[in-house]
């Protein structure tokens, strides 16, 4: 265990930019940052971390947190780890106290997998190159397929000998505990109590994540596969995900990095071959088609991306599903197929370094003019399927982003329309529609929330800061309140109040429509009434992560309510005036204004099914509804011109 001293020492040293920085490349906006989210796929950044606070938020899938909990989620480390990664970036000691049995035993399944992953390598590698049947059959295989023993070294490759359970009695012997062994896929239970090892006279291939730690194993039949599958994989658990997963990435980065190019390749071997040929910008997707997760994985290191694949059809398949997501993420696409029934790993050990570079060179084609090939030579005269090919040419062609990179997308629509033989213009058109409908789709799935924001950051344009505020959502108007609460609700509103209970009593007659935030309302309002004097801090570590994440978005970036809020504010020429106050009147006027539009609109729905009398009555309240809006407004009015 670490010592809590450590951890103080730790968390005082804690740089929030320059860690998450490591991961996301981060731009100044005011006091804040902000980048492209990593942890869900997005084109324009929502990722905003506060280093005052020590705190990251991101607006388009709601996840936030501190250093800690980034790297914990980032990298998958545990609580543990991610203080060890944090006190070697800062060169601090670590001071450890004694670890129980029990301690032992609680630690979280992610270290322990690592841990048992680690042991198991060990002993792979080990039973690879002491013992005469690792040497006879695994290494001497490897041998005979060309690899040599420094590469085979730095892999870190290994043999699971055949007999039944060695590793497992030696995991066992290790006081490994058996429920959390089973997670691995190493081992198996037969016959309800025994484990059995499930890699049994296989090659062992260590998957590394991007630190360079295992998470997880392929194993390999030694020479052909004729019953069994060739390779077998870790299942998924706590550490090992295959969609986030590229084999290789560890030892590519640096290599990526420098050629700012990523070759990707479909097999283990593949990448071997290709680093022992000194070709070392290699990765391999496992040969499914590949998930967003992965190309943002590429994508911190390069914008180009040249996938290599056998010349079979499955091969080019699984490569053609992965490309509308990779040009959505921005990425640039070439393809080469490597012939004659060869794979890259089999070709380069073929022609050799400099041949097989020059190949690749010669070769590569973009995708999206590949693609469009080889469905132009299917189609052939076919009306119909030509038809077909220009949609799903003018689809893929929707998915680059027209503001990045409007020069690419036009290039590409001359050429496509150029093969196709059709008007330019009306590819543009076609494109367009594309472009369109998905926006379209994509506004119909977002969240309430992630809507919300899209619908925020639309306004800033507008410039009317009236017209924004009641135009919006109320949420944000309720939410307002509550930041006003937070941050200055235990300040003077007069002599006799607080600007709390002017909030209190101004909204007393109103409600919340967002339940989440009345709950927030009522839990502050009973705090503050305790004498509990409630801030932003006493709800940041509320046991309710929801509340949490509410309190995070609203008071530490309330870009929700945009650059208008401080426009307003800024732009008062305040003398005599306390801004606090302002910003309190403000927000309670513009809460409720919204509120009574809202009673409007429902006063006018009800209107229109209601009987003569009941007509009479809502054309009373409609009456009153107006003059009370009218008195607002003028309130607000004087407000905004008074100062
Ligand atoms: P070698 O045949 O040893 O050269 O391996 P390879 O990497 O060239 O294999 P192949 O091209 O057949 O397959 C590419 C990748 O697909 C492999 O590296 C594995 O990740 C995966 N794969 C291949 N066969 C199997 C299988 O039987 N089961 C599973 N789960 N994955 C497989
Ligand atoms: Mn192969």
């Amino acid at each position: 265990m670490i010592s809590p001293q450590t951890i103080e020492q730790i968390k005082s040293r804690i740089d929030i930019i320059d860690v998450i920085g490591e991961y996301v490349k981060l731009k100044k906006r005011g006091v804040n940052y902000l980048g492209n989210c990593p942890f869900h796929n997005e084109k324009t950044p929502s990722f905003t971390v506060s280093p005052s606070k020590e705190i990251y938020k991101c607006f388009g899938c709601g996840k936030s947190g501190n250093t800690i909990t980034f790297l914990m989620e980032h990298d998958k480390l545990s609580y543990v780890e991610a203080l060890k990664w944090l006190a070697a970036r800062y060169n601090i000691e670590i001071e450890e106290t004694e670890t129980s049995p029990e301690q032992k035993q609680a630690a979280l399944a992610s270290e322990s997998l690592y841990a048992i992953n680690n042991f198991a390598q060990k002993f792979f590698e080990e039973k690879l190159f002491t013992t005469e049947e690792g040497k006879n059959i695994a290494l001497t295989y490897l041998y005979e397929r060309g690899f040599r023993e420094n590469i085979v070294k730095k892999f870190q490759l290994g043999y699971n000998p055949s007999a039944k359970n060695e590793l497992s009695n030696a995991l066992l012997n290790n006081q490994f505990n058996k429920e959390i062994l089973s997670k691995t896929g190493l081992v198996v239970v037969r016959n309800e109590n025994e484990l059995v090892d499930n890699y049994r006279n296989r090659i062992i291939f260590p998957i590394h994540n991007n630190s360079g730690k295992i998470i997880g194993f392929g194993a390999r039949v030694i020479g052909k596969a004729d019953k069994a599958p060739k390779y077998i994989n870790t299942p998924e658990n706590e550490l090992y995900s295959k969609s986030k997963v590229l084999y290789g990435s560890y030892f590519a980065r640096m290599a990526i990095d420098k050629a700012n190019e990523c070759l990707l390749v479909e097999g283990y071997t593949d990448v071997i071959s290709l680093h022992q040929a000194g070709i070392e910008n290699v990765v391999a997707s496992g040969g499914t088609s590949l998930t967003v997760e992965q190309l943002r994985i590429i994508k911190k290191y390069t914008n180009n991306i040249t996938i290599i694949y056998d010349g079979d059809n499955a091969g080019i398949k699984a490569a053609l599903r992965g490309l509308d997501m990779a040009i959505e993420e921005g990425l640039n696409v070439k393809l080469v197929l490597i012939p004659d029934n060869e794979d890259p790993d089999s070709y380069v050990n073929k022609v050799g370094t400099e041949a097989f570079k020059e190949f690749i060179s010669i070769n590569k084609k973009d995708f999206i003019i590949f693609q469009l090939e080889i469905m132009m030579k299917d189609a052939a005269n076919d009306i119909n399927k030509k038809n077909e090919v220009v949609n799903t040419v003018a689809a893929t062609l929707s998915k680059i982003n027209k503001a990045e990179d409007f020069t690419k997308q036009q290039e590409y629509i001359k050429q496509c329309a150029h093969l196709l033989k059709i008007d330019e213009g009306g590819l543009i058109n076609l494109v367009n529609k594309y472009r369109r409908d998905s926006i379209v789709k994509e506004e119909k799935k977002l969240p309430f929330e992630e809507a919300n924001t899209l619908l925020q950051q639309n306004a800033q344009q507008q410039t009317d800061t009236e017209d924004y505020f009641i135009a919006s959502n109320d949420e944000v108007q309720e939410k307002n309140i509550i930041r006003v609460l937070l941050e200055k609700g235990l300040k003077k509103w007069n002599d006799e109040q607080t600007i709390a209970e002017y909030i209190f009593n101004e909204l007393e007659a109103f409600q919340f429509d967002n339940k989440q935030i009345e709950n927030l309302f009522n839990e502050y309002k009973s705090l503050y009434e305790q004498g509990a004097e409630p801030t932003v801090k006493s709800f940041l570590y509320h046991t309710d992560e929801a509340v949490r994440n509410l309190v995070i978005t609203i008071t530490v970036f309330p870009f929700e309510l945009s650059q208008k809020w401080d426009e307003v504010l800024e732009g008062m020429n305040i003398v005599n005036r306390d801004v606090t106050q302002i910003d309190a009147q403000l927000s309670v006027a513009y809460f409720k204004l919204k509120k009574i539009k809202k009673m409007l609109e429902q006063n006018q729905a009800d209107m229109e099914h209601a009987s003569f009398n009941e007509q009479l009555q809502l054309i009373k309240i409609h009456e009153e509804l107006k003059q009370i809006e009218m008195q607002i407004t003028k309130n607000l009015g004087s407000v905004i011109l008074s100062s």
